[in-house]
């Protein structure tokens, strides 16, 4: 039974490995506008960059253990968030009309397909990563996995600035 459930799940038997993760999107790390995503917050202290590798390395690792198309998920959830610019401090998102959340989805997609050439899980991926707010449905299992550890990853970014934020305060004003 164990032997079925190990093969079915391949989670103990095929261990990712960080050279095949590299392999996956190597060539979207070496592009200097992936590499500006480290400029903009995403989450508390947490840029644009880091928020999208945890989100990527999660997904490729899920979709690995699972059988399913790991570089693309590797591929979609590092681009998901490429809309370039501070959400925080810059409202006009660069002509879109709508609030940050709806829009930056189809931003991210028209940058990454100006620069990268995309399959079709790695569009759907970044396309509606924020659904249901974006209303059409994911068609690919690999969009769910990346929405889960978007929210996954954005969840435990927001709990750890809290808990610097608190230990400041403490710091500084003794409550
Ligand atoms: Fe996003
Ligand atoms: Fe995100």
């Amino acid at each position: 039974m164990l032997k079925i459930i190990k093969s079915k799940f391949n989670w103990f038997i095929d261990p990712p490995s960080e050279e095949e993760y590299e392999e996956c999107v190597s060539d979207l790390l070496d592009h200097k506008l992936v590499g500006s995503m480290r400029g903009f917050i995403q989450h508390g202290n947490t840029s644009t960059l880091e928020h999208s590798l945890s989100v990527s390395y999660a997904s490729y690792r899920f979709c690995k253990n699972f059988g399913l198309d790991f570089r693309s998920a590797a591929r979609g959830g590092l681009l998901h968030d490429f809309f370039l610019y501070d959400w925080h401090a810059d409202k006009s998102y660069k002509g879109y009309k709508g609030r940050h959340g709806i829009v930056h989805p189809r931003i991210a997609l028209n940058n990454a397909e100006k620069h990268f050439e995309l399959n079709k899980t790695e569009k759907d991926i970044i396309k509606k990563h924020m659904w249901p707010l974006t209303l059409s449905l994911p068609r690919f299992k690999e969009s769910f996995v990346v929405l889960m550890m978007d929210n996954y990853c954005t969840l435990g970014e927001i709990m750890i600035w809290r808990k610097s934020l608190k230990k400041r305060i403490k710091l500084l004003f003794g409550f």
